[in-house]
């Protein structure tokens, strides 16, 4: 099927501390936005993109994004919401679910995502017949803490060959999706990715694992960890 993908990309960054939201931040030249849209949109079978940003983004219309791809038809750009979720919510709103029966939700902050990861992703839920997630497991002992007046205890250690790292991309039925979306964000829900949503609703949702350099720029140190991730990916295609 053709396949419509969202890219959220209308955050502010708070984290990152830097002065601009950190999809533009510069990463070998090109910004992370354009890193994470190019990879999206050079996959084979995604078909068309829509864009998530700030109503008022005084950063997009410099960026090489404004002339090229989005020159082209197949990339769409939407208003973002006040949180990730009504971001894509707005983007999915959008789509014609007939002509894409699948969506891709894919954070802009995520610019290291390989190919084979996304048709992995890809062909794992059109193979189950449901929709699913990227995920990598859980490396560290895992504890949970209670409070108590005086510190923070340790209540005990969760098993971790339960436990996941949700990345994106995110794959599901467009119109589920969106319908899920708009149930859980009316219903006060707390939707931090698309499965949360999905879950919230009752539907199964495949875990898929992808490979752990698809960190998502989040805190300082992560634009440098991004470099070298990069680094090795230019490495291993020369290979
Ligand atoms: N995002 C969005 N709309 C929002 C908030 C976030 O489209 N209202 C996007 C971000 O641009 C990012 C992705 O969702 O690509 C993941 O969110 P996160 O990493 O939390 O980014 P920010 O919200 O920008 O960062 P912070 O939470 O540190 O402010
Ligand atoms: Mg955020």
């Amino acid at each position: 099927p053709a396949i419509a993908a969202v890219i959220p990309a209308a955050g502010v960054g708070k984290r990152m501390q830097a002065a601009i939201p950190k999809q533009y931040l510069t990463l070998h030249g090109k910004t992370i936005l354009e890193h994470s849209v190019g990879r999206i949109l050079g996959h084979h079978q995604v078909a068309a993109l829509w864009l998530a940003l700030d109503k008022v983004d005084p950063y997009f219309s410099s960026s090489s994004l404004n002339s090229s791809p989005l020159s082209d038809s197949a990339v769409k750009r939407v208003d973002g919401g006040s949180e990730r979720a009504h971001s894509v919510l707005n983007a999915l709103q959008q789509i014609d679910a007939t002509a894409y029966p699948w969506v891709l939700v894919h954070d802009a902050a995520r610019p290291l995502i390989r190919d084979a990861d996304i048709t992995l992703l890809i062909d794992s839920c059109l193979q189950a017949g449901y929709g699913g997630i990227l995920a990598s497991p859980v490396r560290d002992t895992m504890k949970r803490g209670k409070a108590t007046t005086a510190a923070v205890q340790v209540a005990g250690t969760v098993d971790r060959e339960q436990l996941w790292h949700a990345l994106t991309p995110q794959f599901f039925p467009t119109r589920q999706l969106c319908q899920a979306l708009a149930d859980a964000l009316a219903a006060g829900v707390n939707v931090t990715d698309e499965a949360s949503a999905m879950e919230w609703a009752g539907q199964q949702v495949l875990l898929v694992e992808g490979q752990a350099d698809n960190i998502k720029i989040t805190r300082p140190a992560d634009l440098a960890l991004a470099a070298y991730f990069l680094d090795q990916q230019r490495l291993e295609q020369q290979h």
